[in-house]
């Protein structure tokens, strides 16, 4: 079963980050799909550079959108994404220098903060964007 499925209950109602953001989840079923089938730590170290590269461009495109928009909340939603790139690629180096698995804690920590993040402030900038005329 997929560590994270799609519903709309999720969708922020702006089209491209709500395809983004099914993306990320892909990735991250992938990676989780990919430690529960016991695959190599080369082919785990491809999917985990896949999703920080996606994440890394996708947080930069809200990031540009939300400040060129004005958005009020655009300097504490950068401050989150910030502090998750931080996160991941700390797992990153702890992987590269260590274990071939990544733990179940990170695919929790993963998920649970996509799940949070996007129904949390990436939804909040929804009605704002909407406002100018983004869907
Ligand atoms: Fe969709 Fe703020 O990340």
């Amino acid at each position: 079963m997929a560590l994270l499925t799609w519903s709309d209950k999720f969708s922020v109602q702006v089209r491209q980050f709500d395809e983004e953001h099914k993306q990320l989840m892909n990735l991250i079923n992938q990676l989780h799909d990919a430690m529960k089938a016991g695959q190599g730590k080369q082919v785990i170290g491809d999917v985990l550079n896949g999703l920080i590269e996606y994440t890394r461009r996708h947080f930069a495109a809200e990031d540009r959108l939300m400040k060129a928009q004005g958005y009020p909340g655009y300097e504490n939603h950068k401050k989150e994404h910030n502090q998750l790139t931080m996160t991941v690629m700390d797992f990153q180096k702890g992987f590269a220098e260590g274990s071939a698995i990544l733990s179940q804690t990170v695919m929790t920590f993963l998920r649970d903060w996509l799940t949070n993040h996007i129904q949390g402030v990436d939804k909040e900038y929804g009605p704002f964007l909407n406002g100018k005329g983004i869907t």
